[in-house]
């Protein structure tokens, strides 16, 4: 935790330029740049910075039932009076409402399991890609994942996007 507290200041100091380490010299020390580039990775919408490795469906099948089941449920479509809420299906799902598919890997490798986040390994992130994916129907339940296929993918609602012209709106 100290460790993380310490990139976060100085992640801020570099865009601030307020915080630094001579203003605060008792708070840690500064960070590696390998430091922050291990800790802070970066996958882009268009499938730039996806690592290498693969997962199928049934190996993510078995990482979902293991990490996700709890709070996703076991129709993917959510549990009732939980919060995680459902991944597939009508509404703002993954599969109907986020236009680009490597999104996915950047936020489930950040931010999921929510209570372990970071913890998942790339080959069960892609694994879990093809699951999440072929139970929504939008991908072949046999094709592996990996980050070619990952990138090829064109997500459903991709095009019914628009751009909001309200000026508060960024
Ligand atoms: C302890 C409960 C919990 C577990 C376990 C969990 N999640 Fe979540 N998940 C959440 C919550 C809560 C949110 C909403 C987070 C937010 O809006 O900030 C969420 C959101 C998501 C979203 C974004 C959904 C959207 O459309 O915005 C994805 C994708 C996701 N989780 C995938 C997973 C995967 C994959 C796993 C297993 C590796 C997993 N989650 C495990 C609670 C959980």
């Amino acid at each position: 935790m100290a460790a993380l507290g310490a990139l976060a200041l100085t992640a801020c100091s570099d865009e601030s330029g307020a915080a630094t380490g001579e203003q605060f010299p008792e708070l840690g020390s500064p960070a590696p740049h390998e430091l922050i580039a291990a800790w802070d990775t970066d996958v882009r919408y268009d499938g730039a910075g996806l690592p290498p490795g693969e997962g199928t469906r049934d190996q993510g099948a078995l990482v979902y039932a293991e990490h996700c089941v709890a709070c996703h449920g076991e129709t993917l479509r959510g549990v009732e009076g939980v919060q995680g809420g459902p991944l597939i299906g009508a509404g703002q799902t993954v599969t109907q409402h986020w236009p680009y598919a490597p999104t996915f890997f950047d936020y489930v490798r950040r931010a999921m399991p929510f209570n372990a986040p970071g913890s998942l390994s790339d080959d069960e992130i892609y694994g879990l890609a093809a699951y999440i994916f072929a139970e929504g129907g939008i991908y072949p339940a046999d094709r592996p994942m990996n980050a070619a296929t990952l990138t090829a993918m064109e997500m459903p609602n991709r095009d019914n996007f628009v751009p909001d012209p309200r000026p508060d709106v960024k």
